[in-house]
């Protein structure tokens, strides 16, 4: 019987939602909780009560798709074609851009296999997931492996996320008759118009009260759609992903129809407006704070004395004039306490550099913490004017510092968190898996060109001083980013004590970086055969034996043996006994691309696989302001970072 009831539904729902073709239109002024319309997966949800289809939140490597339910059918004798205008809004989560989102209209609603970040949900390394897909995407950072122009660019993906088509955010304004420059990440609500006809597809953006532009963004001759999503039935809707960073991605409002004469306006008055989570949180979390001052004060107001000075001392921090002109990149310390949970053991991630680190969560996403003791005002002042560098430096291979705290005798130093440790347990830790080849040689790119950055594109000429596998940090999607430390013996180049650091220095210590990562071993091995010690000497030994390939990790199985050779060769050119025979980070990063060749140089050519063993295996840490002079900045101390556990 209740077969009979359940057939009876069915045939009931068969009667009321018929399968015939229809004319797919619909507009969106605000989406409602529960619209079964709408497909969600992923992250994606319509917000309580804001009538806001967001995309993705402030969590990592996340997905979200929205998409109408039912597919849009095109009968044989129909021309394929359809017109959309939607608005949506990408808001940054904390101060580091992430990563767009994208209209799609896909074969299916399966999207396995499709990743994260730059690939939007709805690609991959390898093209288009497990469904044909064709995007606009409106991408916010610049990934150079897709082929990417800027970090604020509009795109037209065919089954790839690498665009056929793509130009900066701009748009036409008919009234000056010129382009417009826009900002996708601004917050603001954006208009995105997408036509399609014949083999024409059309991609317009406009500030929310603007008219639709007379002349298109982007416009491509040449999009069979019917050969894209391999058919004449799709589905459209939007994609959107985080990385390692986050932004919240918001659609406000939709219209889509078949055709452009066809297609419905969206009423702008009734749009909802644009969440701002952040200062939502502050704000109810001030309210809340003087709530319980208030509280605290009424009720607790016969606390001692003694147990007020306990907790000021708590919560202590020092600020003073010359401080201010650094700007808003303090937190409270008791923003960071509570962070980290009181700098709880359970949140420790190690020790490195100066101090102690911790992870913590402040303002919904994931942070390391770093405390530094620290004495003497001089040495103090130094390293506030190093944050404050360091705190301009933004080049996506650099582990961002978020900002920082000070206290008596304590310095924070806050930064973005990095769950995937640091490379050198990847390459020295024999227990964990090893990286491939393609990875390694990924974030060798990497390093060069955040380290090229440092020497030639940052505001004043920086030298790292530092480099190494320990250094280098691997964010969610194993990209390396350069954090830092204080010289460690084995990298530095000879002169370093009697010269100081140069650009130079850097490019000796990304020498032996590269043959490390390479060769999966230390540069110094004190345990091994004299022969093999030195790493420089037997890569160098290697290459005159012929069998330079020899060298690499044994544990590498599949790499191109031209790429490792090229490495290997580059690690021992920048390894160059004579500092004026090494090559500038700039050369550097076009050897390792090969769009430059190296230059002749053999095993025997002078100062190649040339070592000057240190006398001891540790030297007394450098002092911090020894090396200091006007027109470079060391960054002496180390950014904060996190470690895999
Ligand atoms: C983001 O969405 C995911 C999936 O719905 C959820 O598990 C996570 O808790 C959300 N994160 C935040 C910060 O709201
Ligand atoms: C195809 O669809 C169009 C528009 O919906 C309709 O006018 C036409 O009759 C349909 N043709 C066939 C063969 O079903
Ligand atoms: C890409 O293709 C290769 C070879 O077919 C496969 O091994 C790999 O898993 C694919 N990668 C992704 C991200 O799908
Ligand atoms: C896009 O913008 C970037 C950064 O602003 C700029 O370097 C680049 O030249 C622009 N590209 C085009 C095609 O306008
Ligand atoms: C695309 O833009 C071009 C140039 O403005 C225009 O001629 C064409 O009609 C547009 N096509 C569509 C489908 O909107
Ligand atoms: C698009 O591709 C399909 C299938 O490959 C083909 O039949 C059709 O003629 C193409 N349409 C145009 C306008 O080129």
């Amino acid at each position: 019987m209740i077969r009979g009831l359940l057939l009876g539904i069915i045939l009931m729902l068969y009667c009321v939602c018929p399968s015939f073709q229809q004319d797919t239109t619909f507009v969106y002024n605000g989406f409602d909780q529960g619209d079964h319309r709408l497909h969600l997966d992923g992250s994606a949800i319509i917000l309580p009560k804001k009538h806001v289809l967001q995309l993705t939140n402030a969590t990592a490597t996340q997905i979200g798709h929205a998409f109408f339910q039912e597919p849009v059918d095109f009968n044989s004798s129909e021309p394929v074609s359809f017109s959309t205008h939607f608005v949506c809004a990408l808001l940054p989560v904390g101060e580091t851009s992430g990563h767009g989102m994208a209209f799609f209209v896909s074969h299916s609603t399966d999207f396995k296999g499709a990743e994260p970040s730059r690939f939007f949900g709805l690609f991959n390394a390898n093209g288009s997931a497990s469904t044909r897909v064709l995007a606009v995407e409106l991408d916010i950072a610049k990934a150079p492996d897709v082929g990417d122009i800027s970090d604020n660019h509009v795109g037209i993906d065919v089954n790839s996320a690498k665009s056929v088509i793509s130009a900066n955010a701009s748009y036409f304004s008919d009234k000056k008759g010129r382009k417009i420059d826009m900002k996708l990440l601004s917050g603001d609500p954006i208009q995105v118009w997408v036509d399609y006809e014949g083999t024409t597809l059309n991609v317009s953006l406009a500030p929310l009260r603007n008219k639709k532009p007379s002349q298109p963004l982007l416009s491509s001759t040449s999009i069979n759609l019917t050969e894209i999503v391999q058919g004449r039935r799709m589905f459209v809707g939007f994609s959107g992903a985080t990385g390692s960073t986050m932004t919240y991605q918001y659609i406000l409002g939709w219209s889509f129809s078949k055709t452009m004469a066809s297609l419905q306006k969206i009423d702008v008055s009734k749009l909802p407006k644009v969440p701002h989570p952040h200062n939502k949180i502050k704000s109810t979390s001030l309210v809340l704070d003087a709530l319980l001052g208030l509280i605290s004060l009424l009720v607790l107001g016969l606390l001692t004395g003694a147990a007020y000075m306990y907790r000021k001392n708590l919560y202590a921090e020092v600020r003073e004039e010359w401080e201010k002109e650094y700007g808003p990149f303090r937190y409270s310390y008791k923003s960071l306490y509570k962070a980290t949970k009181g700098f709880s053991r359970n949140e420790f991630l190690g020790r490195g550099g100066f101090g102690e680190v911790y992870k913590g969560t402040l303002e919904l996403r994931e942070v390391a913490v770093k405390k530094v003791s620290h004495d003497g005002e001089e040495g103090m002042k130094q390293f506030v004017a190093e944050i404050v560098c360091m705190r301009r430096l933004k080049h996506r291979s650099l582990v961002p510092l978020l900002g920082d705290c000070r206290r008596q005798h304590e310095l924070l130093l806050v930064s973005e968190y990095m769950p995937n440790g640091s490379l050198d347990h990847y390459l020295f830790n024999h227990d964990r898996s090893t990286l491939p080849w393609w990875r390694r040689f990924a974030i060798l790119n990497d390093i060069a060109s955040a380290l090229s950055y440092l020497h030639t594109e940052a505001e004043q000429v920086v030298i790292h001083r530092d480099i190494k596998a320990a250094n280098v940090m691997l964010d969610a999607e194993f990209n390396g980013r350069l954090g830092d430390f204080v010289g460690t013996v084995g990298y530095m180049a000879p002169e370093i004590t009697t010269m100081g650091p140069s650009t130079g220095t850097d490019v000796y210590a990304f020498g032996v970086f590269l043959l490390e990562v390479t060769c999966g071993r230390r540069p110094v091995e004190p345990g091994l055969s004299a022969a093999k010690r030195f790493l420089i000497k037997w890569v160098c030994d290697c290459w005159k034996r012929s069998s330079l390939i020899d060298a690499i990790d044994p544990r590498l199985a599949e790499f191109s043996s031209k790429e490792v050779e090229r490495v290997l060769k580059v690690g021992l050119l920048c390894a160059n006994l004579a500092p004026s025979a090494r090559p500038s980070m700039e050369q550097v990063v076009q050897y390792l691309n090969g769009n430059l060749a190296l230059p002749e140089f053999w095993p025997y050519s002078p100062g190649i696989g040339v070592i000057i063993p240190p006398p001891q295996l540790m030297l007394p840490s450098l002092s911090l302001s020894s090396y200091s002079s006007n027109n470079s900045m060391f960054m002496t101390h180390s950014i904060v970072y996190g470690s895999g556990r």
